[in-house]
């Protein structure tokens, strides 16, 4: 089969030299994107007076039909066009014949692959963030549930301070709105169009890029042909937008795991989300946190992987930027795919009030508020936690909790003590009263509970 670019070559590489250039593997997840950019191209080219009329219509049809068939998994691609864009030309003349030809005037390959990728990751960057969105409001449905439930808070895995359990889910709302701030901002840089950029230098062809830009969608176009077709930073950013959501996420299963060990009992997976032993019948194993616990690892890899591709790359395009999709490929469908079934968790899990309750009971995580109490009557703080600790130890030794000392054990601590130690220590108002803006008092969790819901309702449109 002959090569659309083959006029200067005497001999053709062998086959499996070909096979291992080729992108068509991977690039054809562009075919939509491909076409679109052509089909945009084309179309201005006719406006510009470059193509007369009928011909852009030709192509135009031509190109409908390919997508059609697309659609419908009908356009057989092969590794002899090595990529998308070959193959699509290819399949456009033997569709409508030579007049096919005239669609790459005044275009190269290396700006319509850039072209395909803003479009590509436009879309996805889109339906990401609306993945985002979805697992926030699972949050926020949760905590809707629970702002009155206790859970021990943890530093450094020791019990420290209990909190509300919708405080701490609704710690994952903010980190996830953050992420959704970072791909709303990347799409300033997605959405730019490097189309007309030629293969470095422009074209000498009366082109309108601005037109093109516009059909597309596009809000600007890369002011420097060079930097359009070998700039991949919009791409670094994905990957690193991608990375840190990920990251989030693997944080929320460790948790999701560790509470649903038999150690902690804090929460039960659903069925649906769960998988059984082959060998021992009582498991039920937290198999999806794992996996995305473990699938954010590929997803820094696949972010470390391009960042070294483009070190050192010289203007303007290199075949070394081939390697810029498939990680992006694959970063997108875990990334996609690790929210949806992350919504679901969280929307099925069961929460188990009673042993969350029963676990901020049996501590000393309201230790400091009786500091607070000492050092609210005026005793120096440092000093109120002496005697707090030495309070612990009693409690500890008589193998009790604070709430269980007899008064005449605080009495002999310091004489500021007085009955109301025993509300104050009651796990409850040890939330209630940290009250403090962003605090886990149930006061301030309501408020940040209902500034989730508006972000959720108006600022998030998609
Ligand atoms: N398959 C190529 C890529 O993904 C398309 C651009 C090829 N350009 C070129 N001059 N060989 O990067």
């Amino acid at each position: 089969m002959s090569k659309l670019w083959g006029g200067r070559f005497t001999k053709t590489a062998e086959e499996w030299v070909d096979a291992f250039g080729a992108s068509i593997g991977f690039d054809q997840a562009l075919v939509n994107e491909d076409i679109e950019g052509s089909i945009a191209h084309v179309t201005m080219l006719g406006k510009c007076g470059v193509l007369p009329k009928d011909e852009v219509e030709q192509i135009k049809n031509g190109l409908q039909a390919l997508r059609e068939k697309a659609a419908m998994g009908e356009l057989e691609f092969s590794v002899q066009q090595e990529d998308i864009h070959l193959n699509l030309e290819k399949h456009l003349i033997d569709e409508i014949g030579p007049v096919g030809g005239k669609l790459h005037t005044g275009r190269s390959r290396n700006d319509q692959v850039a072209t395909d990728m803003h479009l590509y990751l436009r879309n996805q960057t889109n339906e990401i963030m609306d993945g985002l969105k979805k697992l926030q409001q699972a949050l926020v449905t949760q905590a809707n549930e629970h702002v009155e439930t206790l859970i021990p808070g943890y530093t450094h895995l020791q019990r420290a301070q209990p909190v509300s359990f919708a405080h701490h889910l609704l710690a994952y709302f903010w980190m996830l709105e953050r992420d959704y701030g970072r791909l709303e901002d990347s799409l300033k840089r997605v959405n730019v169009s490097p189309l007309g950029a030629g293969a470095l230098a422009g074209t000498t062809f009366p082109i309108d890029r601005h037109y093109s830009a516009e059909l597309l969608g596009f809000d600007d176009i890369y002011h420097n042909s060079l930097d359009a077709v070998s700039d991949r930073d919009f791409i670094v950013e994905f990957l690193n937008a991608s990375s840190m959501i990920m990251m989030h996420l693997s944080r929320l299963c460790e948790e999701l795991i560790l509470w649903s060990t038999q150690e902690f009992q804090f929460i039960e997976m659903d069925d649906s989300f769960a998988t059984g032993s082959s060998i021992m019948p009582q498991k039920k194993n937290p198999d999806m946190a794992e996996l995305i616990r473990g699938k954010t690892g590929r997803v820094y890899g696949h972010l470390f992987s391009l960042l070294t591709t483009l070190k050192g790359l010289p203007l303007a395009y290199n075949k070394d930027m081939q390697e810029d999709k498939e990680g992006m490929f694959d970063t997108v469908e875990t990334v996609k795919g690790s929210l949806n079934i992350f919504a679901g968790m969280i929307e099925t899990m069961t929460v188990n009030v009673d042993t969350m309750e029963k676990a901020v009971h049996h501590d000393f995580s309201n230790a400091t508020e009786l500091a607070d109490y000492l050092a609210t009557k005026g005793m120096p703080f440092r000093q109120a936690h002496e005697v707090v600790g030495k309070l612990v130890l009693v409690a500890i030794q008589k193998g009790v909790f604070l709430l269980d000392l007899p008064f005449s054990d605080y009495e002999d601590a310091s004489e500021l003590f007085e009955k109301d130690i025993y509300e104050v220590l009651n796990p409850k108002t040890v939330v209630a009263r940290r009250n403090s803006a962003g605090g886990t008092g149930f006061e301030q969790v309501r408020v940040s509970l209902q500034k989730a819901e508006q972000l959720l309702a108006n600022s998030h449109k998609s």
